[in-house]
């Protein structure tokens, strides 16, 4: 019980790897909202949470919408009084390459991953600040540190989620606020399992383990950085990549 009563907010909690992290901040105690775009995901995942003991409650977000992440905030803090972790993982993916991508999939791209972890941690700090204490965790991608192949504006965010990651550790740390990023490697989410089989292969192929990661591996790791356990770890980027190197 890592995160007893500590209350957590996850953005893309309704499937993927926002699922195994809510579910697993759950049994760590944390009382989780899982907030997403999709309802569906976001009551199935409630539900599981619920039938399993925890403690969770749902809402529609669009974390590019700044009027739609303060509802967030606020059902948040309405319903549980408190801030102490933000997970901002909602992410997505548009892939081209540089010489066929439009730029209606650049803005796409940049709109969730970027600009709705801005507006997410933005928000969730103002809370944070106020209370003195709180963790912010981001999704950044092995992909934002090496680049990918068809991935031009999904790398951009993904490095840029760490240039920010790093600015907010440096001003809310004396605010008792800490900051990181997670950097996945490959891991067997929808939004990788849509990718055709030979590129899954040849991204097993990259790992010296050979295999992809599982939605746990990263769950874990958030649970580690937002407990206790990782209080003098801000500014930082995990890597969980299985030695993936692009
Ligand atoms: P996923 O596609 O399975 O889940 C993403 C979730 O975000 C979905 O539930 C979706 O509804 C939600 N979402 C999308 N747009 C949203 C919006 N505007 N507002 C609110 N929610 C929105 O993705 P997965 O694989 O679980 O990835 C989660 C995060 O981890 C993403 O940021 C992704 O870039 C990152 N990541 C994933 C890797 C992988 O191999 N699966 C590797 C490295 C990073």
């Amino acid at each position: 019980m890592r995160l007893l009563d500590k209350v957590a907010i996850i953005t893309g909690g309704g499937r993927g790897i926002g699922e195994a992290t809510a579910k697993k901040f759950a049994k760590e105690g944390a009382k989780v909202v899982i907030a997403d775009i999709n309802n569906e995901d976001v009551k199935k995942t409630v539900n599981e949470i619920h039938e399993n003991g925890g403690v969770a409650a749902g809402i529609n977000v669009d974390v590019t919408n700044t009027e739609s992440v303060n509802k967030m905030i606020d059902f948040t803090l309405k319903n549980y009084g408190r801030l102490d972790i933000i997970v901002n993982n909602a992410g997505i993916t548009m892939d081209s390459t540089l010489l066929k991508m439009a730029e209606e999939q650049w803005d796409a791209v940049i709109d969730v991953n970027l600009k709705g972890v801005y507006i997410c941690g933005q928000a969730a700090a103002k809370v944070m600040a106020e209370q003195g204490s709180g963790v912010i965790l981001n999704a950044s991608s092995v992909v934002g540190l090496y680049g990918n192949f068809g991935q031009t504006n999904y790398a951009a965010t993904k490095w840029g989620v760490i240039g920010m990651t790093k600015t907010w550790a440096k001003e809310l740390g004396k605010k008792g606020v800490r900051s990181n990023a997670v950097a996945p490697g490959f891991i067997a989410t929808p939004m990788v399992k849509k990718m055709p089989e030979k590129v899954i292969d040849i991204m097993k192929g990259k790992s010296p383990l050979g295999i992809l990661g599982e939605p746990e591996d990263i769950a874990n790791a958030y649970a580690f950085l937002a407990s206790d356990e990782a209080k003098f770890i801000t500014g930082s980027v995990l890597e969980i990549t299985g030695g993936v190197v692009l």
